[in-house]
């Protein structure tokens, strides 16, 4: 890999991508030994600084890291000098002061971690910034249908929600499509964003029309705290119209696949009959984004092949 930084799947080569699920591949056995402790990085500090609620991503970087034996801390911002009014770019270079050698950060604002890559020399990973990207989620997320289908070019994938607020489609749409998968999203009109289509997506406004022969339906959480002002009538009514139930799997292919990046709304995006099914990859995604963080963090602080 080329680069330090992971600040959006935009910026990745195909190449980078590819590269970073092989490794992934390679790191998930160590999850099911005896000791899950490797040394690869060793002597390295991470922090984790989330200034938005998180439980996957920041326990899998935590998990990540301690399994290849780095040093880990974690920031509450609700509990840090944040709260006194400290910058963020104070709070990021008072870490780097302290000898922190990899900064994972959530934050509200888009590009924010542009701005932290102006003032250090840490490695940055985003973690999520407000409705722009969340790369490491969409990295996991193509492990998972990789490991399932094998193959990502040709896939048709239907992403279904609230695209409008959802940094997980951005990235999944900038991944997928740079691997040749055909994406589609769906939801209300409301929740897609205008020009969607100029990043090379199908649009439609009603889910089973979208489903038709998918191999991959991916549900969005209904992002509630985003929104300022009613976009839809009700939860009942989304539910209702873009919600995945039976009828849309109905029209997508025998062996399609479910999926959430999680946390799910049980009974607005999906029912929990849908959710806990055979043909759900939920629970998986979460063990692949330990695996897909721990090549990240190999690879952008040791650089090369394992
Ligand atoms: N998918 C995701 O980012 O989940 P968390 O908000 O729990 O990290």
């Amino acid at each position: 890999m080329k680069i330090k930084n992971l600040l959006g799947i935009r910026e990745l080569e195909s190449e980078d991508i590819i590269q970073i699920l092989d490794t992934a591949a390679l790191m998930k056995p160590i999850m099911e030994t005896k000791n899950k402790k490797t040394n690869y990085l060793q002597g390295k500090i991470l922090v984790t600084l989330f200034y938005e609620p998180s439980t996957r991503t920041r326990v899998s970087f935590e998990l990540a890291a301690k399994y290849l034996g780095a040093t880990t801390t974690n920031i509450s911002t609700s509990t840090s000098s944040v709260v006194k009014g400290e910058t963020l770019i104070d709070t990021a270079r008072t870490l780097q002061a302290m000898g922190v050698d990899i900064v994972v950060m959530r934050h509200p604002m888009t590009a924010s971690h542009r701005l932290l890559e102006r003032h250090l020399d840490a490695t940055i990973i985003n973690a999520g910034d407000g409705i722009n990207e969340h790369p490491t989620q969409a990295l996991l997320d193509i492990f998972t249908m990789r490991q399932y289908k094998q193959r990502i070019k040709g896939l048709k994938v239907v992403i279904a929600g609230d695209i409008l607020h959802s940094r997980v489609a951005r990235s999944n749409i900038w991944g997928l499509t740079k691997l040749g998968a055909k994406v589609a999203v769906a939801g209300p009109s409301t929740l897609i964003p205008r020009d969607i289509e100029k990043l090379g997506v199908e649009v439609y406004n009603n889910v089973r029309d979208a489903a038709v022969d998918a191999d991959v339906v991916m549900a969005l959480r209904v992002q509630l705290e985003r929104q300022k002002s009613g976009l839809f009538p009700s939860l009942r009514e989304y539910s209702m119209y873009f919600g995945i139930d039976e009828s849309v799997l109905e029209v997508a292919k025998d062996d399609v696949l479910v999926m959430h990046p999680g946390p799910v709304n049980r009974g607005v995006e999906l029912p929990s009959s849908i959710m806990d099914a055979s043909n759900s990859a939920i629970e998986e995604q979460v063990t692949n984004g330990v695996a897909v963080r721990m090549a990240l963090l190999y690879l952008l602080t040791r650089g090369g092949d394992i």
